[in-house]
């Protein structure tokens, strides 16, 4: 159709413009929908029975999703990460995390596999430290010294695990009041702790805790990594880097001397990619008190406090990992108590040193050392502390 009439010609090049306009128009709001759609994503979030403990009570199991393809499982009992998947270089998903089949095996003896720690994370020498003039008597489940909380800390409780979906992804917050005097330690503490995967195949842990009466806290997580996803093999064939220019000499016990050593020059630098087992059995006076890796790194803090603290390359499957957190420390246990015994997920046994731990926490016997940096929660304070584990493959 030709037109000729003028009026006609500009009326309908006018409808045009207008038509082009609500298309852009229409765009704009279309994009403005997927984003509002991102920020209210569903990705899905299964909730199953994992167990039940001796006294009847059920255990649940979160399965956490994301759109990649990426599966966290989970469980309230000790907040227990039992299964994580990831993709190797090819895109084939394999179990990245030690653990057990079942609860029983939890229940029957756990090296901490996956578990959440606290209320104090790693040792405290002689079970001992002193608040405000007061001291406190904890157990000393690590020949003199306490480990990990205790005898039922933080891994050996039942927390309450309420599944939820926010901008960031599915997520699990596992909630726990510890009572006064709950493990020896003073103050009734409300934790919260949140598990998050993101669509970037991100494990993101926000801790939170608050406190009645001045207390210590240093809370982490114990997953043993083995990014092969032959989880009975040995971890020596990653290449870890760790951002930390020095570490804590320990004593027999493995507690501090208090010292800040310098890692140059020695097995325990990480400052560029290096093998875990590289230098494993070197003649190193600190690495036979360990039996292997077994210390805490002094991280070098990022401006903004929360930053890559370390990364783990597994260059046979490809799969490489990223830590980051707003804490001072990393203990890095290279899995040398494992002996052989523990049966392991998918058949076999856990072989010594098949799993890595990276845990992020405050420096071990803090309540203790003066010159570390301070583990005290006064009421009023709200602690936070954040690590994200962050997948891919290179
Ligand atoms: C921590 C400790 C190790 C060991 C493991 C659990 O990483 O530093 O010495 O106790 O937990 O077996």
């Amino acid at each position: 159709m030709r037109i000729t009439n003028p009026t006609i010609f500009y009326s309908v090049l006018l409808l045009a413009l207008l038509h082009v306009g609500c298309k852009e128009n229409k765009k704009e709001s279309q994009s403005e929908m997927e984003t509002v759609k991102t920020d209210s994503k569903q990705n899905p979030i299964e909730e199953t029975v994992f167990g039940e403990m001796p006294d009847g009570t059920k255990v649940k199991k979160f399965t956490l999703k994301n759109e990649a393809g990426m599966e966290v499982d989970v469980i309230t009992y000790g907040g227990i990460i039992t299964r994580w998947t990831a993709p190797d270089k090819n895109g084939l998903y394999e179990d990245i995390v030690l653990g057990y089949d079942n609860l029983e095996q939890y229940l029957d003896g756990n090296p901490y596999f996956g578990a959440l720690i606290g209320r104090y994370g790693n040792r405290i020498a002689d079970g001992k430290f002193t608040l405000d003039g007061n001291t406190y008597n904890l157990a000393t489940n690590d020949g003199d010294n306490h480990l990990h909380g205790g005898e039922k800390g933080f891994d050996k409780v039942l927390w309450t695990g309420v599944a939820k979906n926010n901008e960031d992804g599915a997520s699990v917050e596992l909630t726990y009041t510890s009572q006064d005097g709950e493990e020896g330690y003073p103050g009734k503490l409300d934790v919260k702790v949140t598990y998050t995967l993101t669509d970037d195949n991100e494990l993101d842990i926000q801790y939170q805790a608050v406190t009645d009466k001045p207390t210590i806290v240093n809370l982490t997580q114990h997953s043993y990594f083995n990014l092969s996803g032959r989880l009975t093999e040995k971890v020596l064939d990653h290449e870890l880097h760790l951002n930390a220019d020095s570490f804590l000499p320990v004593d027999g016990g493995l507690i501090p001397t208090g010292e800040l050593r310098q890692v140059s020059g020695t097995p325990f630098d990480f400052k560029e990619p290096k093998l875990i087992g590289a230098e494993i059995e070197a003649d190193n006076e600190q690495l036979k008190l360990g039996l292997g890796y077994d210390h805490c790194w002094v991280l070098n803090q990022g401006e903004d406090d929360f930053s890559l603290a370390a990364t783990v390359h597994h260059p046979k499957s490809g799969r490489f990992m990223e830590v980051y957190t707003n804490e001072p420390g990393m203990q890095f246990y290279s899995g040398n108590f494992l002996d052989g015994t523990l049966p392991a997920k998918n058949g076999g046994t856990y072989a010594q040193r098949s799993g890595f731990c990276l845990e992020t926490q405050h420096f071990p016997d803090s309540p203790n050392q003066n010159d570390f940096p301070s583990v005290r929660l006064d009421p009023g304070e709200t602690y936070a502390s954040r690590t994200l584990y962050k997948l891919s493959t290179k």
